[in-house]
C-alpha cells in the first residue's frame, strides 16, 4: 500500500501568512507547505521588510516588526492570487494598501468587487490608477457587511481589515471553508476577538491589540483529495496520514458512491480502489459542498475507460471557466461534452499524449489521467502544478507512479 503524508494547506497558509502583517511581531509557522505560491508570498513579505528564517525543525519564523507600507512591483504580486490579501492586511496595519496586480489560475473573470465593497464600508477610500489599486483609511470603523456570495478571498480580507477596525464588524454570508476557520484561529491566537455566530455570520470585535503567535497550518484537503483520486485511477491502495477527514465529507461520500472502500480515522484515510468504479454526478459548491478545486481530478476519473463504468458528470457552480482541462483530456482520448455549467464524460481508453497544464488543479487532473493512460504522457506548463503540490514526484512514486520533471 502506498503511504502519503499530506502537507499544510496552501489556501490556509496564504491568508495566515499575510494576516501576520497585522501583528507587527514575530510569528512562527509549522507545516507551511513549500509550494511556489507560499515561497512567493514569503518573497512579497520580504520585499515589504519582513525578516524570514527557515528553522531547523522545519518551522518558518516571520518577523513582521519592521515592515514598510510599500506597493510591491507587479513582478512580485502578479504570480499569485493570494497577493490580494495584502489589501486587508496592509490597510489594517498602515491605513494604506497598494496592489499592482494579483495573479493566480485563470478561470475567466476573477472579480474582487465584494472585497472592495467591504473595505468601503469599513471606511477605506479606493482609487485605481495605471493598474494600481490603492486603499487608504485614516481610521477603519466596524461595519455591517453582507457578501453577495460566500467568497473565500473576500471573507479572509475583510476579517483582516475588521480585526484592525475600531468597534464591531459583522460579515454576513461569509465563506465557511476550513481555511477560513484556520485563519480565524490564527488571528484569535494573536489576540483578535472573533465570534462565529450560529447562522454562519462572523462577528469581529475589532481594535484589540495583537501580538506574535505560532500556528500549525491545517492539512491540505485538496492535496488529500487529489491523492485519493489518483489511487482510484490506478486501481490501487493508499493511506494518507496527517489529514483531517472532517474537511473531506463531500469527497469521501462521492468516493463511497463510486465504490471505494475507505477506512477513516481521526488523522488518516485509507482507500482501496475497486477494479471498476461507478462514474457519478458531482456538483461543486462552497464548503461543505464538493470543492471546486477537486472538479478536474474527479472529472478525469470519469474519463478512464479501464476503470470507470457509466456516464459521469461534473456541474461547476463556483468558477465560470474551470473546464479548460477538458481540451487536454480530449487529446488523451477522453470523451467529454460541455453543456453550460455541466460537463458529461463517457469512459474511453486513454492514450499517453503531449498535453499542456491549463492551471494548478487542471494539471493535477492530467497527471491522474496519465497514470491510467497507455504509454507515456508529457505535460507542458507543469510549473502550474508546483504552485500547490509539494514533493509531488516522491508522493506519486509512493503510489507506484513514474513521474519525472524534465527541464
Ligand atoms: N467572486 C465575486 N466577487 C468577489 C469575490 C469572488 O464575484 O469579490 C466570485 C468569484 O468570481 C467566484 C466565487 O465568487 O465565482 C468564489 O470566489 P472566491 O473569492 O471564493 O475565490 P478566491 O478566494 O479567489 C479561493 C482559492 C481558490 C478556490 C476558491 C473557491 C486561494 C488563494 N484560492 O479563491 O483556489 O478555487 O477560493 O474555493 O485561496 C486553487 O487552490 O487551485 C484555487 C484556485
Amino acid at each position: 500500500m502506498g503511504r502519503v503524508r499530506i502537507g499544510g494547506s496552501k489556501n490556509a497558509a496564504l491568508p495566515i501568512l499575510f494576516s501576520g502583517i497585522l501583528t507587527g511581531a514575530p510569528c512562527l509557522f509549522y507545516d507551511l507547505p513549500r509550494v511556489s505560491d507560499v515561497l512567493q508570498t514569503l518573497e512579497i513579505l520580504r520585499y515589504l521588510g519582513a525578516r524570514i528564517r527557515f528553522l531547523q525543525d522545519g518551522a518558518v519564523m516571520v518577523d513582521y516588526s519592521d515592515m514598510r507600507p510599500l506597493t510591491p512591483p507587479p513582478a512580485f504580486t502578479s504570480k499569485i492570487r493570494g497577493s490580494v490579501y495584502l489589501l486587508g492586511s496592509m490597510l489594517g496595519r498602515f491605513g494604506r494598501a497598494g496592489l499592482a496586480g494579483a495573479g493566480g489560475c485563470d478561470f475567466g473573470n476573477r472579480p474582487i468587487d465584494q472585497h472592495l465593497m467591504g473595505f468601503g464600508l469599513l471606511g477605506a477610500e479606493i482609487h485605481e490608477s495605471n493598474g494600481v489599486l490603492l486603499l487608504e483609511a485614516s481610521a477603519l470603523q466596524g461595519a455591517d457587511i453582507t457578501l453577495a456570495m460566500p467568497s473565500v478571498g473576500a471573507t479572509a480580507n475583510l476579517l483582516m481589515a475588521a480585526t484592525a477596525a475600531g468597534g464591531d464588524t459583522y460579515i454576513r454570508g461569509a465563506a465557511a471553508e476550513p481555511h477560513i476557520a484556520a485563519l480565524i484561529s490564527f488571528l484569535r491566537s494573536a489576540g483578535a476577538v472573533i465570534e462565529d455566530l450560529p447562522n454562519g455570520d462572523l462577528h469581529v470585535h475589532g481594535g484589540m491589540p495583537l501580538h506574535g503567535a505560532s500556528v500549525f497550518v491545517i492539512p491540505d484537503m485538496i492535496e488529500a483529495g487529489t491523492y485519493l483520486a489518483a489511487a482510484m485511477a490506478t486501481g490501487g491502495r493508499v493511506r494518507l496520514d496527517h489529514v483531517d477527514p472532517t474537511h473531506l465529507t463531500a469527497v469521501l461520500d462521492t468516493l463511497r458512491q463510486m465504490g471505494a472502500s475507505l477506512i477513516v480515522d481521526e488523522n488518516s484515510i485509507s482507500l482501496e480502489a475497486p477494479d471498476t468504479y461507478t462514474a457519478v454526478s458531482v456538483t461543486t459548491g462552497p464548503y461543505p459542498g464538493f470543492p471546486t478545486d477537486l472538479n478536474p481530478q474527479f472529472a478525469a476519473l470519469f474519463c478512464i475507460g479501464d476503470h470507470a463504468r457509466g456516464q459521469g458528470s461534473m456541474r461547476e457552480l463556483v468558477w465560470q471557466d474551470r473546464f479548460r482541462y477538458i481540451r487536454e483530456l480530449r487529446l488523451m482520448g477522453a470523451q467529454a461534452l460541455i453543456d453550460g455549467d455541466t460537463a458529461f464524460f463517457t469512459p474511453r481508453p486513454l492514450i499517453g499524449s503531449k498535453v499542456t497544464s491549463p492551471d494548478l488543479r487542471g494539471g493535477a487532473a492530467l497527471i491522474i489521467a496519465a497514470l491510467a493512460a497507455a504509454g507515456q504522457t508529457e505535460i507542458e506548463n507543469a510549473h502550474t502544478v508546483a504552485r500547490g503540490y509539494e514533493h509531488i514526484e516522491q508522493k506519486f512514486r509512493a503510489l507506484g507512479a513514474e513521474l519525472h520533471t524534465v527541464s
